[in-house]
């Protein structure tokens, strides 16, 4: 479902490789716990994951779709996180109010988002 190829990262204002030669595969249903020293790169993984981040070599696959920008809509809609503290991820006081600011960050149309809130 998820998968690392031989992934290396830097940052931009850095010179050393983060993460080198990274591989792991993850299945669908299977839970994969990724634990490190501070600074060992945890974060670093999860947000090549969201493609917030591209790698300088290696690749990225999920359900064999390999991340590009031609893909990236396909990656936002099947990878979501989850923060440490999930409270601090409400935005809207309500149901309502945090689902549609989800389906504004998707750009979908103001009617669509009437109908799609209508089915609360
Ligand atoms: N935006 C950034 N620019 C430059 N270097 C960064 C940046 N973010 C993280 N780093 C560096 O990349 C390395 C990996 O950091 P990362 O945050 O991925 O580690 P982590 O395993 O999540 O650590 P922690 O356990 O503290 O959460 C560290 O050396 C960190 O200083
Ligand atoms: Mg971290």
């Amino acid at each position: 479902m998820l998968r690392f190829n031989n992934v290396f990262f830097k940052y931009y204002n850095s010179n050393d490789y983060i993460l080198k030669n990274i591989n792991f595969q993850v299945e669908e249903g299977e839970w994969l716990t990724i634990v490190g020293n501070n600074g060992s790169g945890k974060s670093t993984i999860t947000k090549l994951i969201c493609a917030q981040y591209e790698q300088q070599s290696g690749d990225i696959f999920l359900y064999n779709k390999i991340y590009n920008l031609k893909n990236l809509d396909f990656i936002r809609d099947n990878i979501a996180v989850v923060f440490q503290n999930p409270d601090n991820q409400f935005v809207g006081s309500t149901v309502e109010e945090d689902i549609a600011f989800g389906l504004e960050n998707k750009n979908i149309s103001q009617e669509k988002m009437d109908d799609i809130l209508l089915m609360l």
